[in-house]
């Protein structure tokens, strides 16, 4: 197998997380993939992907997309900048033949999204999306126990992904708060959460009581340069928000089930809050971020009397620990980082043309990303109309 060149574009919040799973990917599990070579992490703020090079062992840093795509020892590329920039990257480095992984949501407008993917068809080399989460054990393992039949038919889910990294006003103005209406906390987080309310209850088939609320109307611009959620000093200059800080709504599933989702990035006390909870017919499972190495099941078997909510600690039996983790046992622990890792094991193989029985799960294609975006449309269809039921194509 020849050597894989990988590059990162953004060397912001989760292009550390992307840099940083490439370097570790080839260790987790048997090391059968090709060499992979750490070329070059590319941002636009020179200072953050030379930092972010020399932290992470790349070769060099760039600071425009085009140099990626123009180097000829690069193929494998993760695109981790902001969401109204991801069509022009990708599309860019499709057409240089580059293998991409692209951040979620797929872009910032479905027009845009579904252009990526038509290019993306077009295009010889693999385009994917990381949703990150469905890498989470505990969240795999519950589908697992969906899948299998154990809990039964899915009645209803609820999930919640609460953020604070804006309840403080003074928290500065990105691009995180810039775009049309749906693509603040909706997108932001709502994608994670809607994405894995299909994951584990199958085909959504309408949204309705779709609600928005944008809490704090102006934020300060900032002084220097922001990354992630991160709070930087400020001016006395306002800029507009122009999106969603909390957002709420229903869904209904083909299977007949139904659920809530509810996101915000205002929900002071919650820094990283997801929380999902899944009642079947024969049980039911919650899974909680703050807690990502357990899971609590509750399983409608044995004497009433000692039925209730159990706590499972993850490890060996669950998805993806067992031969991956360098202590693969219960209780050692793991986080959201290590998703990022999966991720881009599961990227890599499929590059490298491993046969998929031999791999983990393939990353998601962009058709699914244009699905997620569809789905989010929609909720703001709902929004826009009052909150009235939005039917999904089919
Ligand atoms: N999967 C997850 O859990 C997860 C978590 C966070 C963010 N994300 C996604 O990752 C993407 C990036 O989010 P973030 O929080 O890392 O953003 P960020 O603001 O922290 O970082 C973006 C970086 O892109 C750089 N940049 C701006 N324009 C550029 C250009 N033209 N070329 C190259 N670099 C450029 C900026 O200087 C910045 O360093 C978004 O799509 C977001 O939705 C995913």
């Amino acid at each position: 197998m020849s050597p894989l060149g990988v590059a990162v574009i953004g060397a912001g919040m989760a292009g550390k997380a992307h840099a940083a799973a490439y370097r570790n990917a080839p260790a987790l599990y048997e090391s059968i993939l090709p060499e992979i070579r750490l070329v070059s992490i590319a941002d636009a703020y020179e200072p953050a992907g030379e930092a972010a090079a020399r932290r992470f062992g790349y070769s060099r840093h760039d600071t425009s997309w085009q140099a990626i795509a123009e180097a000829d020892d690069i193929d494998v590329v993760s695109v981790v900048v902001a969401n109204h920039l991801h069509r022009e990257i990708v599309e860019g480095l499709l057409s240089a033949g580059k293998h991409v992984l692209c951040e979620k949501p797929l872009s910032d407008t479905l027009e845009d999204a579904r252009a990526m993917a038509a290019a993306a068809d077009r295009a010889p080399t693999l385009a994917r999306i990381g949703l990150t989460f469905r890498r989470a054990p505990g969240i795999a393992y519950i589908r697992e126990l969906i899948q299998s039949g154990q809990l039964g038919r899915v009645l209803h889910v609820s999930i919640r992904y609460w953020t604070d990294y804006a309840a403080d006003p003074k928290t500065a103005i990105s691009w995180r708060f810039k775009g049309p209406s749906g693509s603040g906390a909706l997108a932001d987080v709502g994608s994670h959460a809607s994405y894995l309310a299909e994951f584990l209850a199958g085909e959504a088939t309408e949204v309705g009581g779709g609600r928005f609320s944008t809490v704090i109307a102006e934020r300060p611009k900032p002084l220097g340069a922001v990354s992630g959620h991160g709070h930087s000093a400020v001016s006395d200059e306002l800029d507009t928000v122009e999106n969603d800080d909390y957002a709420t709504f229903s869904l209904g599933f083909a299977s007949g089930a139904a659920g809530t989702i509810e996101v915000s990035r205002v929900a002071a006390g919650h820094p990283n809050d997801l929380q999902i909870e899944v009642f079947a017919e024969r049980g039911a499972a919650k899974f909680s971020q703050a807690r990502p190495s357990e899971i609590q099941l509750f399983l409608s078997e044995g004497p009433a009397a000692q039925q209730g909510y159990r706590r499972i600690p993850l490890g060996n039996p669950h998805p993806y620990i067992a031969g991956g983790m360098p202590i693969d046992v219960s209780g050692v622990g793991f986080g959201q980082n290590e998703g990022f890792l999966y991720q881009a094991r599961a990227f890599l193989e499929e590059v490298a043309g491993l046969d998929e029985s031999a791999s983990l799960p393939r990353n998601a294609g962009f058709d699914e990303g244009v699905h997620n975006m569809e789905l989010l449309a929609a909720v703001a269809e709902s929004e826009r109309l009052g909150g009235a039921v939005v039917r999904l194509a089919g």
